[in-house]
């Protein structure tokens, strides 16, 4: 066994592939204060090896986790496996381990009145020039947000009388957005309880009847980061499916705010605590400027040569000798390099304790 693999670290995420007698591989829990990119092809075992990795963090540190869940794939965090040891059972029974769904028993809602004017602009399509007067509109009624009861938003714009509002509802009601289930108006939101630091928060942005609602949720939480970063709580922020939140070419108003804002939480982010673990099945998906600040890397199985050359180009610290072995992986296989490892590692990611929430489709065989 390598000396400097297992005595600083703590993380048990899997062995050490080829090693001879299955070495435990571990990660340092305190480098988790780094961003980290997490990539491979679809399928070769990203979320499920995310998983282990999250539920070491559970069990070994006081590190909350927000996890942005665009699959509802993390839902089950909370739900430990029978076959689990009993006192990793024990421990991660204990924690706290808030899943919030559209619609669920714990329902996912925001105040709309919290998002920054610019994010509640953008999700109702609101250029601030080229829409001056509705956008202004939107300025002067923040206030009157608390006194408007459950979806009364629209009728309440009417009764104002004035054209601008009308026109306010107008767009409301034929955008949907005052429909939305994810609103709080006045009532609990999800930030509320990231606010109360639980072990994990994890926001299901996967049962939205509309992608537009479920960006929204996305952006609201991130802006709730960001705006309270001086706080400086350390938290690592997963983003899974990442291409979703952070293009590089962002179309819609809410899709530019989404990538302007984890860029920002990528460059700056750091040094309030607010950091971030990014996966997604090809680099050039992600927003470059996002990538460049990445100082952990995880690669699972991925053959695309051009791929695998932005990779190489990008991070490093990852040896290409080892960066060439990725091809060849089979599923839950990974290499990790950075800061988070002692040394760069291929490593044969280990079983999952808790319960994953979507697992593949299987083809149906006569
Ligand atoms: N190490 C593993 N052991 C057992 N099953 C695994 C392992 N890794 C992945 N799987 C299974 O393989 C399937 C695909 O894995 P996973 O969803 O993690 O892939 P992915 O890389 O996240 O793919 P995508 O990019 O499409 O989301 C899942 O059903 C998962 O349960
Ligand atoms: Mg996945």
């Amino acid at each position: 066994m390598s000396p400097s693999v297992g005595v600083m670290a703590d993380l048990r995420i899997g062995t050490l592939l080829e090693s001879e007698e299955h070495t435990p591989a571990h990660l340092l829990a305190k480098r988790l204060n780094r961003h980290t990119f997490w990539c491979g092809q679809s399928g070769s075992g990203k979320t499920y090896a995310l998983g282990v990795l999250l539920e070491q963090v559970l069990l070994h540190t006081r590190l909350p986790l927000v996890i942005l869940d665009p699959n509802s794939d993390f839902v089950k965090l909370s739900d430990v496996r029978q076959d689990a040891p009993v006192d990793a059972a024990d421990a991660l029974g204990s924690r706290d381990i808030r899943v919030f769904r559209p619609g669920g028993d714990n329902p996912l809602k925001i105040r709309m009145l919290d998002m920054p004017l610019r994010s509640q602009a953008a999700v109702v399509h609101l250029d601030p020039i080229l829409d001056a007067e509705e956008y202004n509109a939107m300025l002067s009624l923040a206030t009157e947000y608390p006194r408007i009861k459950d979806h009364h938003l629209v009728p309440h714009l009417r009764a104002s009388g004035a054209e601008v509002m009308h026109r306010l509802a107008l767009r409301l009601e034929n955008l949907g957005v005052a429909e939305w289930g994810l609103w709080a108006w006045g009532g609990r939101s999800v930030t509320d309880d990231i606010d109360e630091r639980p072990d994990a928060t994890v926001v299901d942005l996967g049962g939205f009847a509309t992608q537009a609602e479920s960006r929204a949720a996305a952006l609201a939480v991130l802006d709730h980061l960001w705006t309270h970063r001086e706080e400086r709580v350390g938290r690592l922020i997963v983003i899974d499916e990442a291409h979703n939140l952070c293009s590089p070419d962002p179309v819609s108003a809410v899709d530019q705010r989404l990538t302007e804002l984890i860029v920002q939480i990528a460059a700056e982010g750091r040094k309030y605590g607010l950091w971030l673990l990014l996966s997604t099945q090809r680099p050039s998906k992600v927003h470059p400027n996002a990538l460049s600040q990445c100082d952990n890397l995880a690669l699972m199985r991925m053959s695309s040569p051009r791929d695998l050359d932005e990779l190489a180009e990008i991070f490093g610290y990852a040896p290409g000798a080892l960066l060439e072995r990725s091809p060849m992986f089979a599923q839950g296989q990974a290499l990790f390099a950075g800061g988070f490892i002692a040394q760069p590692s291929l490593v044969q990611m280990g079983d999952r304790l808790t319960h994953e929430g979507g697992i593949d489709v299987p083809v149906p065989i006569r």
